[in-house]
């Protein structure tokens, strides 16, 4: 990203990271929701981790269910995550971030897929996993939010734990892609690229 200054409204020169504008930091922290859509609780545990990681650098942080949020209005920045079911995101996180477009795409907002599993990066075509493995609606979500990033992590699968028609697919899945394969230091990683973005200055959209 490119910092630079520019003429704000006023006519007064502020300085700039990329598109937006840097606003000089306040004593109030920056608040931000990490929302996440988990059918089986692994993705649950990823937004956990990542609030945990946030306010250890600092920041206020709450992870809560999409389906659980009603206001956003407390809060500066947005981190969305959702399990990765038939290559899509669970439908209540395509209409937590619909539903919420007008006020998600005046933040800063970070979004996350949790899909892939097994020991291997790659599929048996040899493509990277984290590339085809979805979600088929990344565009859309872009387009939506105009999302800061958005990161493919590795997750977890236990077939027993599934229910109803994901469990009867579940029982298919080959014994060496199920377990558990969050890797907590690239997701930690990742939580200090957003949390640096907040660490001297506050952005606007
Ligand atoms: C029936 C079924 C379909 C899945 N489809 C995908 C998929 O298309 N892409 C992917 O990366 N992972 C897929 N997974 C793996 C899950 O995304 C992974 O287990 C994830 O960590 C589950 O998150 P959750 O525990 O929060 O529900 C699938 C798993 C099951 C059981």
């Amino acid at each position: 990203m490119e910092a630079g200054i520019e003429q704000n409204h006023e006519n007064v020169s502020v300085p700039t990271i990329g598109e937006a504008q840097v606003v000089p930091s306040t004593t109030k922290k920056t608040r931000v929701l990490v929302a996440y859509a988990s059918r089986a609780g692994s993705t649950k545990g990823i937004a956990e981790f990542i609030a945990e990681k946030l306010r250890k650098n600092g920041l206020e942080a709450d992870a809560a269910d999409v389906d659980s949020v009603n206001d956003l209005s407390d809060y500066d920045a947005f981190v969305i995550g959702s399990a990765l079911y038939m290559f899509h995101w669970l439908r209540q996180a395509e209409q937590f971030v619909s539903k919420n477009q007008s006020v998600l795409s005046t933040r800063p907002v970070w979004i996350f897929s949790s899909g892939p599993t097994g020991t291997k990066p790659t599929d048996k075509k040899g493509r990277d996993l984290k590339e085809v493995s979805g979600p088929k609606e990344i565009e859309d979500l872009r387009e939506a939010v105009n999302p800061r990033d958005h990161r493919v992590f590795f997750g977890a699968i236990y077939p027993e734990r599934l229910k109803g028609s994901t469990g009867w697919f579940g029982r298919f899945i080959p014994k060496e892609d199920t377990g558990d394969f969050r890797n907590w230091a690239e997701i930690e990683a990742w939580t200090g690229t957003i949390a640096d973005t907040f660490s001297t200055c506050s952005l606007a959209k």
